[in-house]
């Protein structure tokens, strides 16, 4: 199993020895490997068992640092950083020639971030390299927000797992992708679109988060998915064709007095879609826990982080 700890020196000797270690950021725990060492980096892509056409994103600690990431930043993505960063969004730019194609699997694109949380801040302070970090779960399945979900999952792949607490944010950031000065939206993610859109206009035309767009590969219809089958509609309609006693049930605030009382999870009992976000992906792993046969969710209001948990929960709950 892995070592879970908050020892920095620990981490950055790992990580300089090309060896991986899961870092905890605001959105979900993402599995880190030093950027410029491809031999490390080819260890992310086993330990989850990820298809190398699915591109990792760069993290690095200040906006300075982007010049040696991008080869090129416009305008509107120093403005989104400035405003954003550090921030639960990736930016995808023209790529530096000394990235790794494997880290971009053969784009000539990148991904970075700088994430929102102070222990993995200091983390990349002290190290020479910026790390590339995929969310810290097996290929598919639902993404970790504890240090625990990683353990359970990779702990016999990693040698240590930094541990910064439950995650702020609870999902994956928001991707946009900058040329020039287009912005497009390829994944809908912890920056709500409200907020993005006092910074920079982006037409619907421009949010292209569909399971079928090149643009963003990885990005599949099924994906943060429970092992469970799920079921993604009306909870009292789709109680009505089900045993109750088999079923766990995911809704916003509302109670099933049928459904047994450890099957059901409330996401926020106040309506609040930042707390939502925040409980999604332990839920998913709670009720994939439970003997039942079937997980029911219900979609969330369309505001704020709600159409990014309404888009986890359609990947989750998709059957090809
Ligand atoms: O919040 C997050 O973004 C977390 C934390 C750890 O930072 N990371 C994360 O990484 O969610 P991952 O690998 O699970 O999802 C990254 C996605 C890829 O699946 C791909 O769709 C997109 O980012 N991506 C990365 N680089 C890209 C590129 N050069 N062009 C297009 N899409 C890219
Ligand atoms: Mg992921």
């Amino acid at each position: 199993m892995a070592d879970i700890g908050r020892d920095l020196q620990q981490a950055a000797s790992y990580l300089t020895q090309g060896e991986l270690v899961a870092i905890p950021t605001e959105t979900v725990y993402g599995l880190a490997a030093n950027a410029f060492d491809e031999a490390a980096v080819v260890k992310i892509f086993e330990a989850k068992n990820r298809p190398a056409f699915d591109p990792l994103i760069v993290h690095t600690h200040s906006v300075s640092e982007i010049s040696n990431i991008a080869r090129e930043v416009p305008d509107v993505a120093y403005k989104l950083a400035e405003r954003f960063w550090p921030g639960p969004l990736t930016l995808i730019l023209p790529k530096a020639e000394h990235i790794p194609l494997l880290v971009t699997s053969g784009h000539d694109s990148v991904g970075v971030r700088i994430p929102r949380h102070p222990l993995t801040l200091e983390l990349l302070r002290q190290l020479p390299f910026p790390v590339a970090a995929p969310s810290a779960n097996p290929f598919g399945y639902v993404s970790p927000t504890t240090a625990q979900h990683v353990q359970d999952q990779l702990g016999e792949r990693i040698p240590y797992i930094l541990d910064g607490g439950a995650c702020e944010v609870g999902i994956e950031s928001t991707i946009l992708r900058i040329e020039g000065d287009e912005v497009e939206v390829l994944r809908l993610g912890g920056l709500a679109l409200e907020e993005l859109q006092e910074v920079v206009h982006i037409s619907k035309a421009r949010i292209k988060t569909s399971a079928s767009n090149p643009a963003a590969p990885g990005m599949l219809s099924s994906h943060y998915s429970p092992r469970k089958k799920m079921l993604l509609g009306s909870i009292p309609e789709n109680l009505q064709k089900v045993d109750p006693g088999r079923v766990g049930v995911i809704s916003l605030q509302q109670s099933f007095p049928e459904v047994p009382r450890e099957q059901q999870i409330q996401l926020s009992t106040s309506g609040d879609l930042s707390e939502a976000a925040r409980n999604l992906f332990s839920a998913l792993r709670t009720l994939d826990a439970q003997p039942i046969d079937l997980i029911l969710a219900e979609p969330m209001p369309e505001s704020g982080l709600g159409l990014a948990i309404n888009d986890r929960l359609q990947r989750a709950s998709f059957q090809g």
